[in-house]
């Protein structure tokens, strides 16, 4: 099948293209740049140029496919709200050009978006005054259009995708260590995070595109929850830091634009997705991944 990729170029887009082109799929990677074009054409991937704000380039790469994958998302946690309105409008133009047709479209979204504190299922819809909230609106409108015709399914995504070349929430857990001589967690340390493995979480894309029925939610979760008192305690281990657990009032200031999301307790089942796809994770967990895989040689 011919598969639109958006966000071909990040780090989860890139092991999906690749997942896809083992499986004989053939990729059009949207790029905004020249860099990224040049990124994707050396990698043997047609690059359709245009933006996420450019609806109009979304639109005509989507028609000029058989399916499409949307993971790009601009990561600007000090704009959270606006990133998240353009990713609900580049959806809307995506399913909107898919209407009718019965062509798959597999969207990205975030565990972090079901009720805290208790196991979340697929079964689960959004809850609006979660950690990530801002984006349950997108995860709405792409149930809504497996309405309307098109075979739309989300992937949601744990706070820890993880792997060569993660640069997102845990890499920036070891910067803060790192910089202030504390592996820090809140509290008791209790609350949990689930993860995934980048290669095993492309897969589930792989299987979504291929598979997935319409209106189905998926979860790309491999741990279904580490308590952030034992992610401190790797990455204390990891540094050679000490550990420490510090209050609510502080966890601002120590852990700037990640607060919000350091004290979700956010454990999430995949049993759903394991039975609906067959998919299984192969890859290292969490804590083996760091451990084994580099996390902490780079400097900061
Ligand atoms: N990584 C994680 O741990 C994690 C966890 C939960 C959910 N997710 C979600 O998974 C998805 C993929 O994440 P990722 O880690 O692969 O992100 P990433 O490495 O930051 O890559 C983002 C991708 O989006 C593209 N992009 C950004 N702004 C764009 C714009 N204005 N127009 C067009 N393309 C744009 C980037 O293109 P350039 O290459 O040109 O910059 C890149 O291809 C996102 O929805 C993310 O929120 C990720």
């Amino acid at each position: 099948m011919r598969v639109f990729v958006t966000g071909a170029t990040g780090f989860i887009g890139t092991a999906i293209v690749r997942e896809l082109k083992a499986a004989g799929h053939e990729v059009l990677g949207l790029a905004r740049s020249d860099a990224a074009a040049t990124t994707l054409e050396r990698s043997g991937v047609q690059a359709h140029r245009g933006e996420l704000s450019d609806l109009g380039s979304l639109v005509a790469g989507a028609r000029a496919c058989e399916g499409v994958i949307h993971t790009a998302f601009i990561h600007d946690f000090s704009q959270y709200v606006a990133a998240a309105e353009t990713d609900r409008r580049a959806v809307e133009a995506l399913a909107g050009a898919l209407e009718g047709l019965g062509k798959p479209f597999v969207s990205t979204s975030g565990t972090a978006m079901l009720t805290p504190g208790r196991l979340g299922t697929e079964a689960d819809a959004p809850s609006p005054g979660s950690a990530a909230g801002p984006r349950a609106a997108t995860e709405t409108i792409v149930m809504e259009s497996a309405r309307r015709g098109v075979r739309a399914s989300v992937v949601r995504l744990p706070p820890s995708v993880h792997g060569a070349g993660d640069h997102a929430f845990v890499p920036a857990l070891i910067d803060i260590a790192r910089r202030t001589g504390v592996s820090a967690f809140v509290g008791e340390g209790a609350n949990r995070w689930p993860a995934v493995h980048r290669l095993d979480a492309a897969r589930l894309f792989r299987l979504a595109l291929e598979s997935a029925k319409p209106g189905t939610r998926l979860h790309g979760v491999a741990d279904e929850g580490i308590a952030l008192r034992t992610l401190a305690e790797a990455i204390g281990a990891g540094l050679g830091v000490p550990v420490r657990s510090i209050g609510g009032d502080e966890a601002r200031a120590h852990f700037d634009w990640l607060a919000g999301f350091i004290t979700i307790d956010n454990p999430t089942s995949s049993a759903i997705t394991r039975d609906t796809l067959g998919w299984r994770p192969r890859e290292p967990d969490l804590l083996t991944d760091m451990r084994d895989n580099g996390y902490f040689t780079k400097t900061a």
